[in-house]
């Protein structure tokens, strides 16, 4: 059964306005849910519109292969926990990628290619060389990104003097091959196309592999761009209009996401997504870490906030993988009965994944009017009694302010060391993501509460309580 190319075309149209539905509504946390079945929707109507074309072969075999895609794909994001997200969605971009880059090879081999002439031939076989190009990048590249999230690839930048060089020297050598391989006879460019595809697959593993782990949020959204524009490649060469509007979509939105994430986190674009060195770090001597570690424990903490008037919880990555947020919501409760101010401070790079903070909070009900944005309250640090830094590190990190050796400096950071007193409840004094120490912990107003976060926090209450 065939639709015809009009009504194909009006599903298209209808499933584009629904992507950008979905994408106005991933705006805010109210809407989001609602955005995300925009998304399901308009993506189940292009499927269906595009398997339904005319001129499609093997329905019964696509059908098939999307209805055993979907089964893995469900399983697996049931099974996804929230702090393994990232990693998922950078594997997801790889597969974009790599689709990009079988589509090229495809339509490069595709007997129709070659039928084309003059202009038209030129045209398509230069989308088939961006296309694969694009892709080959995004496969590789969002394969390290997930490794490093994933703890398989070390966090740390990894870089050597002439790697911008390099880079350049790769992309000229790329262009030669284009030049060539527009101007070889039937499919006689393949080997070309082949040489250009390995090039790019090693740009995207030294482009990821340079930057650290301060820097992976900016990736992340980077790999989500480039899958989008390696798909509207993929549908320029497939000549499917929904995957050009789609692919455009994702691509500039990821571009946008990006842009804020370097602005959010003083970094520049471009050194970001050309790897000309992770951060804005020196690569001098780092400044030697002075003071002593001091710890308290729970019963302790119990009586700093008791006397408190003002606390503010600085929550990161270790929250969530301790999903510790419920207990916590249950202490912010109690306190603000007792007449405390209590509230959250968010930054926006906190854990592993833009808003994952938020997300966690909205979660366990956490009312919106007392969780801010790092620079709502970075101001009211001089005068609040005690912050609890609850399984965070590099963004309450002093060396972002004044170490210029560290990879994380020019950072905005919390500034919890500010606050009378400062509580870090980790399990023990190890480093952050992004590989570097931490002053904080020997500040002489900062104590450690050694443990996991879920634990202590309930511990804490049980000391509030009794
Ligand atoms: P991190 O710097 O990763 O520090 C989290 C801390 O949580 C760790 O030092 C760890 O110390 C502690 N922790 C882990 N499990 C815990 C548990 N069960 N209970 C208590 N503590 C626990 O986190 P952050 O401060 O949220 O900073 C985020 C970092 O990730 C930044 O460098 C950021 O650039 C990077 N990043 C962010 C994103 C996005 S978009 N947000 C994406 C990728 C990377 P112990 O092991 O001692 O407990």
């Amino acid at each position: 059964m065939f639709i015809e190319k009009e009504i194909q075309m009006a599903a298209y149209l209808f499933a584009s306005i629904l992507f950008i539905l979905s994408l106005g509504g991933l705006s805010s946390q109210e809407s989001a849910k609602r955005g995300v079945m925009f998304g399901i929707v308009g993506m189940i109507v292009a499927i269906i519109a595009t398997v339904l074309g005319k001129g499609v072969e093997g329905q019964v075999y696509i059908i098939s292969a999307i209805a055993i895609a979907s089964v893995i794909g469900l399983m697996l994001a049931r099974k996804v926990e929230m702090t393994a997200m990232p990693q998922l969605v950078a594997i997801l971009h790889s597969f974009v990628g790599l689709a990009a880059v079988l589509v090229g090879f495809g339509s490069y081999l595709d007997p129709h290619t070659h039928s084309l002439t003059g202009a038209a031939h030129t045209i398509h076989l230069v989308e088939v060389f961006v296309g694969i190009f694009i892709g080959a990048i995004t496969f590789t590249g969002s394969i390290i990104a997930w490794g490093k999230l994933d703890g398989k690839v070390p966090s740390k930048p990894w870089s050597f003097k002439g790697l911008q060089t390099m880079n350049l020297v790769l992309l000229i050598v790329c262009t030669i091959l284009g030049v060539l391989y527009c101007g070889a006879e039937g499919t006689s460019g393949m080997l070309y196309l082949g040489i250009m595809t390995a090039i790019a697959s090693f740009i995207g593993v030294v482009l990821v592999m340079a930057i650290g782990g301060g820097d992976m949020p900016v990736v992340v959204s980077m790999l989500n761009s480039y899958s989008g524009w390696a798909a509207a490649a993929a549908g320029f060469m497939l000549g499917n209009d929904l995957l050009i509007v789609t692919g455009a979509l994702v691509g500039s939105s990821g571009a946008i996401l990006s842009m804020h994430m370097c602005h959010a986190m003083n970094r520049s674009f471009f050194s970001v997504i050309f790897a000309s060195g992770s951060g804005n770090g020196s690569g001098g001597e780092k400044k030697a870490i002075e003071g002593e570690v001091t710890a308290l424990n729970h019963e302790e903490v119990a009586g700093l906030l008791k006397d408190a008037r003002s606390v503010v919880i600085v929550p990161g990555y270790g929250m969530a993988v301790a999903k510790a947020q419920y207990p916590i919501y249950d202490m912010v409760q109690f306190l603000r009965k007792a007449g405390k101010n209590v509230r959250f401070a968010i930054h926006p790079v906190a854990g592993r994944l833009p808003g994952h903070m938020n997300v966690l909070l909205a979660e366990a009900n956490v009312p919106y009017d007392i969780v801010m944005e790092m620079d709502e309250i970075n101001d009211d640090m001089p005068d609040t009694d005690v912050v609890m830094v609850i399984g965070a590190n590099d963004v309450v990190n002093p060396s972002a302010q004044d170490d210029p050796a560290s990879s994380i400096y020019g950072m905005p950071v919390i500034e919890a060391w500010k606050a009378e007193k400062v509580i870090i409840m980790k399990r023990s004094m190890s480093a952050g993501y992004s590989g570097e120490d931490n002053p904080l912990f020997y500040k002489p107003n900062s104590e450690m509460l050694y443990g996991d976060a879920k634990d202590s926090v309930e511990k804490i209450l049980g000391f509030l309580k009794g």
